[in-house]
């Protein structure tokens, strides 16, 4: 970019000495081209500033120490910017694992012994804390809200929970411990949780049921859009073949969800303002790109996209997407290269992004590259 850049810098100093090149020969003609030209180049420039500073860049060589995860379903952001993991131990999702009824099999083995909610140190990646230990069969989502509640998901047991910050104890269980179900106090096999500033939350209901559950903040059923049980319908209108995550665009009431069998992320009328425009569509992007879509996130004007394995035409990358055109901005991956992203989550600053991958089981952390100074840009433009 510099490149291009340095050689239209040349073009202006070489149209300041040979004016007569120019088509329009008097002085304010040439006066207005020039001023043009710096317009555009000024436009261009930032632009490019504007790509640069969005665009996803790995940070090698984190965590400094490698750490013994199971399967790392789901990562969320805390409010102190650290990322916080849920993982299965040595539990995995096999073929084995449920039934043709979605109940699980090894219920009797009991919950998982081992921490699966585990706090890393942004910056080294080091175990900051840990817990969830003997709660959990088969973890799934993680999200943390703006008052640091964990929500989290587990699909053996087809149920939601709530906690506070520093406690372990459930303050809110949704749906019935190892019953799926299709009613407004079952699930089957919920994906993901997003929580508005009220409190209110919306649940993905999930790898067999295809709809999007609205709760109030006492966790009342208040509406849903999709449908129950599992739906193949080729992406048309909103339903929906396994919602995999979720990610709500609050200030613009926007509710977007990852479809992942559709390969499409479809963002709805989150019903904040006019609860009874919840779940109308928005914007659906093009599939092509997309490829199944296990995660999205959203933060600071950009929502971000993780695919996973069996994502051909498109490879199994990290998106950039602009959800009011529905296009892919932008596509990242990492150097060791991605084999099964499950989840991702961007910092409330929107500058630290945290992919989650489920064999091997491991995180991986971009933060957004930063700008040139604007001295840097005074010198280079107006020298
Ligand atoms: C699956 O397991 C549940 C619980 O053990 C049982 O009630 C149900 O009948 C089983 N379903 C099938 C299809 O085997
Ligand atoms: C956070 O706490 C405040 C004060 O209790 C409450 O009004 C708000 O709804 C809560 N937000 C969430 C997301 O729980």
């Amino acid at each position: 970019m510099w490149a291009a850049y340095k050689f239209l810098n040349i073009v202006i100093v070489a149209l300041s000495y040979f004016p007569s090149i120019m088509i329009a020969a008097s002085p304010t003609d040439y006066h207005t081209a020039e001023e043009n030209v710096r317009a555009l180049l000024k436009r261009q420039f930032d632009e490019k500033i504007a790509d640069e500073l969005s665009h996803p860049e790995e940070i090698e060589g984190w965590p400094l120490e490698e750490y013994d995860l199971g399967q790392i379903s789901g990562v969320d952001v805390d409010t102190s910017g650290n990322p916080v993991v849920f993982h299965r131990g040595t539990v995995v999702w096999d073929a084995g694992s449920f039934n043709d009824s979605n109940h699980y099999t090894r219920a009797d083995e009991g919950p998982i012994d081992e921490d699966t909610i585990v706090v890393l140190d942004s910056k080294t990646g080091q175990l900051l804390a840990s817990w969830g230990g003997s709660l959990f069969y088969m973890p799934h989502g993680i999200t943390i809200d703006k008052n640091s509640s964990i929500w989290l998901t587990d699909v053996a047991l087809h149920q939601v929970f709530k906690f506070l910050p520093g406690t372990d104890k459930p303050l809110l269980t949704l749906g019935q411990a190892f019953e799926p179900g299709t009613d407004n106090d079952h699930f089957c096999k919920p994906t993901d949780v997003a929580v508005a500033k009220s409190g209110d939350f919306y649940v993905a209901d999930g790898y067999c049921n295809s709809r999007i559950m609205k709760f109030d903040k006492e966790g009342k059923f208040v509406a849903k859009f999709g449908e129950e049980g599992w739906i193949w319908r080729e992406g048309k209108g909103s339903t929906l073949a396994i919602p995999h995550s979720l990610a709500l665009i609050e200030d613009e009431d926007i509710l977007c969800v990852a479809d992942r069998e559709h390969r499409r992320v479809l963002c709805v009328n989150a019903g904040i303002q006019n609860p009874q425009q919840f779940g109308e569509i928005v914007s659906v992007t093009n599939g092509v790109y997309i490829g199944r879509i296990f995660g999205i996130a959203y933060s600071s004007g950009r929502l971000y996209g993780v695919n996973g394995a069996g994502s051909a035409p498109a490879a199994t990358q990290g998106l950039t997407i602009d959800w009011k055109t529905s296009q892919v901005v932008d596509t990242w991956t990492s150097r060791r290269s991605f084999i099964s992203p499950h989840d991702i989550a961007v910092s409330r600053d929107g500058q630290t992004i945290f992919i989650s991958e489920i064999g091997p089981n491991r995180l991986t952390k971009f933060v957004l590259r930063s700008a040139p100074t604007s001295a840097q840009y005074d010198n280079t433009l107006y020298e």
